[in-house]
């Protein structure tokens, strides 16, 4: 990744205003969350590493961040929400990433609930959102968005490389990394106008369109318990709705979706 070009990658009206770039850091993340405590409006500012030597997922997972292969980058947003809407911005990232994907590589990307997505049931890149907040409002949320660009499976450790895969493994071919980012850096701007009109629906009809999830039998691993069910639809605020075998509905917020074998 050249630096000049990266950090003239996509000038949006929101994002984009600054772009920092990192031959190696820490993770993103951390960096950015740094960053927005320093500034009054931190709204747009981007960073991009090349590589991440504590790269990090959900559930404090590690995120494999090898250099001169792949996405890793971090977005800083101000959005007028309350925090319990944090997870439609996870889900509006998601989204935004898959469709810039499909538009820019011709690849099916699909969803899975909260911030997976796939390439043919298989992880190819994932959306780890943290924020500062207040009871009432959020200050800021830093996106965190890695995807598998051009990574071969022998760079992953062996107990996930049967479950990932990466757009070059996908197309057969290698993807240019600065091309990319910008398609999905305006994919993102578009999503995040579509919020800030208030326009959930849109969205999350959006997002049900590309749900390999839904209709399917899943277990959801959540911080106390694990729940299985039907996946049957996405509310408003960005939880996932499961028709349990008694009947009722549960509503889950936070947790690791699994598709159970035999659904279709
Ligand atoms: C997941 O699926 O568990 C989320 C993965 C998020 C990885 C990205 S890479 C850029 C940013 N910096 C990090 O340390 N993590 C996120």
């Amino acid at each position: 990744m050249i630096e000049e070009e990266v950090k003239r990658v996509f000038k949006g009206e929101i994002i984009g205003r600054e772009i920092i770039f990192f031959p190696l850091t820490s993770s993103t993340n951390d960096k950015a969350m740094e960053i927005a405590e320093k500034l009054k409006n931190p709204e747009g500012i981007v960073l991009v590493a090349d590589a991440q030597e504590r790269g990090r997922g959900r559930l404090g997972r590690k995120w494999v961040s090898p250099p001169g292969v792949n996405l890793y980058f971090t977005v800083l947003l101000t959005p007028p929400f309350p925090p319990k809407e944090a997870s439609l911005l996870t889900l509006m990232s998601a989204l935004a990433v898959a469709s810039a994907i499909k538009e820019y590589t011709g690849l099916n990307a699909t969803l899975k609930w909260p911030n997976d997505i796939l390439i043919g049931g298989k992880k190819l890149g994932g959306i780890l959102l943290e924020m500062r907040s207040e009871m009432q409002r959020i200050i800021f949320v830093a996106i965190g968005i890695g995807v598998n660009v051009n990574l071969t499976l022998d760079m992953l450790p062996e107990d996930i490389r049967g479950l990932s895969t990466s757009l070059r493994e996908e197309k057969g071919e290698p993807i240019d990394r600065v091309r990319l980012l910008r398609h999905i850096l305006s994919s993102l701007q578009y999503y995040y106008k579509i919020l800030l009109g208030r326009d959930k629906k849109v969205l999350i009809d959006e997002w049900l369109r590309l749900d390999s999830t839904l209709g399917n039998k899943v277990s959801v691993q959540t911080p106390g318990s694990i729940i299985s069910g039907i996946a049957e639809g996405i509310d408003d605020d960005g939880a996932l709705i499961l028709r349990l075998p008694s009947g009722a509905t549960e509503k889950v917020y936070g947790g690791d979706v699994t598709i159970l074998k035999g659904s279709s």
